[in-house]
């Protein structure tokens, strides 16, 4: 039988490589596309000899073009750090806008089902936790975090105008934290940042007092639901992410006893917009697709601090940016 045919944007990322992985897997036919702004070909390189898969080097943004038929859709190009989208907010706008109508236009002309990777910054800073797919978020849109929280609510709107006008088969995954090996160790969101400093012997960086909550999802879960949601007939935004809500301040406890470095805590300013809690409600994902995490945090740490400290030593100099190791994202 002939093997579906799937697009993956952003490939060479944390999140695509992943998913590049789980549809080898389920032996489809998988074309990775990315630009390399933020990501890394070594995430995918495993997988270059195999004849189902190949790469594309390419600028979303732009115009895309993929000869022959097409499947899914799977639209996850977007730098998605605070390091990342502050120090290239246009190419962040760009991607989350200008590259989702060029996949969009693709998954018309090829008939295919596209779904986008939005994110909790849906929500912003929100007033109330756990945020249900209902809740309309809370977004600075002028504030340093904006360039992304847009991008990625502009993104959930044209994705379901074609749903609505087009008749086009769409998915929407609300992504929250979510953690694993190939994230970068310096790309400034918080576990990565936190086992940073503990390898490197430095104090960990808490911003604000550390009551500020987090969710964190293992990334084989997350790619469990995506995988499922892709395959389910639902076009409303679903949240996936794991319920388990912890402090930074916990958090930040917890990597000390994991790493056992003998550093302390230090507390700095709270970024601007920084929200304050973050708990996704699964209620509808465990209905709709009977999903729900299985990789609790203790397990899925571990697996991860193991390949932070399989890094080279050079992985471990922090060239990206000194004053955001740590923005508790
Ligand atoms: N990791 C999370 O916790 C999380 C949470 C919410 C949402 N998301 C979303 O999931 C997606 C993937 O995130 P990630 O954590 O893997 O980030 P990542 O930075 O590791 O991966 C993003 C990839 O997209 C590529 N890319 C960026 N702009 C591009 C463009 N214009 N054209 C082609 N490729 C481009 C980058 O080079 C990179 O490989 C993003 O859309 C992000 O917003 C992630």
């Amino acid at each position: 039988m002939e093997r579906k045919r799937v697009l993956i944007t952003g490939a060479a990322g944390f999140l695509g490589s992943h998913l590049c992985d789980r549809f080898i897997k389920e032996d489809y036919h998988v074309i990775a596309m990315d630009n390399l702004i933020t990501g890394d070909l070594q995430n995918i390189e495993h997988l270059f000899a195999l004849e189902n898969f190949e790469f594309a080097h390419h600028d979303v943004s732009k115009y895309v073009y993929v000869p022959g038929k097409l499947d899914y859709i799977l639209h996850f190009a977007s730098p998605a750090s605070p390091i990342d989208y502050l120090k290239i907010p246009i190419q962040t706008l760009k991607v989350g806008s200008l590259g989702t109508h060029n996949l969009l236009g693709l998954a018309k002309n090829k008939n295919a089902r596209m779904i986008i990777a939005s994110t909790s910054e849906v929500y912003g800073d929100p007033n109330i936790n756990p945020q249900p797919e209902e809740y309309w978020g809370n977004v600075n849109p002028v504030g340093p975090r904006g360039v992304y929280d847009e991008a990625k609510r502009f993104q959930e709107a044209i994705t379901m105008a074609y749903h609505t006008f087009h008749g086009l088969e769409t998915r929407i995954v609300r992504i929250f934290n979510t953690y694993g090996p190939r994230m970068r160790l310096n790309d400034g969101r918080v576990l990565p940042a936190f086992i940073g400093q503990a390898l490197r012997g430095e104090d960990l960086t808490v911003f604000g007092d550390g009551s500020q909550t987090r969710s964190f999802c293992y990334v084989d879960d997350l790619v469990e639901g995506i995988y499922r949601l892709l395959l389910s007939d639902y076009a409303q935004p679903v949240n996936i992410g794991n319920p388990d809500e912890i402090t930074i301040g916990q958090f930040a406890e917890e990597i000390i006893k994991l790493t056992g470095t003998t550093q302390k805590v230090i507390y700095k300013e709270l970024p601007v917009d920084d929200p304050k809690q973050r708990q996704p409600d699964i209620t509808k994902a465990r209905a709709l697709l009977g999903w729900e995490p299985k990789v609790d945090r203790a397990e899925g740490l571990k697996i991860t601090y193991e390949y932070f400290k399989s890094l080279p030593a050079e992985a471990l100099v922090n060239k990206e940016h000194k004053d955001f190791t740590t923005y508790n994202r």
